[in-house]
């Protein structure tokens, strides 16, 4: 049988650049004691890749300048709980999309259930894009959060976050968005679209190990503590530090993560945020080309390529989302992920649901033979029926 082909980057990025690999592992092995809990040398040079890192990122964001705002976190969908459960109490409204992944849905949906938080959720047109004034007709006085995802992991639609930006801060409501699919592939800009705060993981395009993610919270947005705990400095006082990184952050950090983001960063900045979107890009209008008119082969995307990330999802005609990715599998041995991708609410849009789409996600390590191979599975698959 060929190689396997991966093409499922938007559940996370493989593979991870050697260089990556490398300074993580070697990092740790050599390096690997707990930063900031000790004056020893070796900890505080920890200490520094940590700051360091925080500092790259935030510039990476164009952040308001303050590295102590980049806190670690697990990965996205403990940053997005962070956010929702420390920004929003009892009696507050929240805006939000019917592009959102379970990672927001469902931190909304239990502390609508459990605190009296009312959810306004916008939809989409067809194609997966949010009309920015159907969030501003949705804003009241209570609206406290507008959160909303950059780009779709099922549709790859990219939403004009400047635009919204611009509607939350006119009318002072925190502007969060779910960079999970983008961050490390599309430039995100804080200042110039008035993001408040961004929700990043690791593993995806920033390349790290997963285990490791993170959020900026610009100046003058407080967010809540929704756990407490060890920080290494002030350990007598009873309560948890109010000051960043302390206040979301406890216990001892991810460092071998954090190194993978720092190597990840050097990675992006090396080949540039550019050309791997460009080379990404590329890969995906050949895969929608090469299928577009393939009798069978439903496309859920699009005409044009603008505002979009490397994601196309589709289904073949006679078969379940799920019996297509088993057969690329078996048969021909490309990786692709099926189903809702934990998206339901972008399902139901598209008029996908139960059974969901076939979804491939291209990454920067796939290649146009790649897409050939994957191509020419998909129309051999159609012909079958
Ligand atoms: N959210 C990830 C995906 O879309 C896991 O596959």
């Amino acid at each position: 049988m060929d190689e396997f082909i991966y093409i499922d980057n938007s559940a996370t990025s493989f593979p991870k650049p050697q260089e990556v690999h490398d300074f993580a592992y070697e990092f740790y092995r050599d390096k690997g004691v707990n930063p900031g809990r000790a004056s020893f040398d070796l900890s505080q040079e920890v200490e520094n890749m940590v700051l360091e890192t925080r500092t790259v990122l935030m510039q990476f964001f164009n952040g308001d300048g303050k590295p102590e705002r980049l806190v670690f976190t697990y990965n996205a969908s403990d940053s997005l709980n962070m956010i929702i459960q420390g920004i929003l109490q009892e009696g507050d409204h929240a805006v939000s999309t019917n592009m959102e992944h379970n990672s927001v849905l469902r931190p909304l949906y239990v502390l609508s259930q459990k605190s009296g938080i009312e959810v306004d959720y916008v939809p989409c047109d067809s194609s997966g894009y949010v009309d920015p004034d159907d969030i501003k007709a949705k804003i009241k006085n209570n609206t406290k959060l507008v959160i909303v995802n950059h780009a779709s992991n099922v549709l790859g639609t990219v939403q004009p976050v400047g635009e919204i930006g611009k509607i939350c801060r006119e009318r002072s409501v925190t502007f969060a968005i779910d960079a999970a699919q983008t961050a490390g592939m599309i430039p995100i800009n804080m200042e110039r679209d008035s993001i408040d705060v961004v929700a990043f993981t690791g593993h995806k395009s920033l390349y790290a190990p997963a285990g490791i993610g993170g959020l900026y919270v610009r100046d003058g947005i407080e967010i809540e503590s929704i756990r407490f705990g060890g920080t290494g400095v002030k350990s007598a006082v009873r309560t948890h530090l109010e000051e960043y990184p302390f206040r979301l952050e406890c216990g001892t950090l991810n460092v071998s993560g954090v190194a993978g983001l720092y190597a990840g960063q050097k990675f992006i900045r090396s080949v540039g945020i550019d050309n791997i979107y460009e080379h990404e890009m590329k890969l995906l209008k050949m895969l929608i080309d090469g299928l577009r008119d393939v009798p069978g082969v439903i496309l859920y995307c699009p005409d044009s390529l603008e505002a979009r990330a490397p994601v196309l999802s589709l289904n073949v005609r006679g078969y379940t989302a799920g019996d297509v990715g088993t057969f690329l599998d078996v048969d021909f041995n490309i990786g692709v992920r099926t189903g809702l991708q934990c998206a339901p609410l972008v399902h139901e849009t598209i008029g996908t649901v139960p059974e969901g789409t076939v979804r491939f996600s291209i990454g920067f390590f796939n290649t146009e033979e790649h897409i050939r191979k994957a191509i020419d599975a998909v129309k051999e698959l159609a012909a079958r029926k």
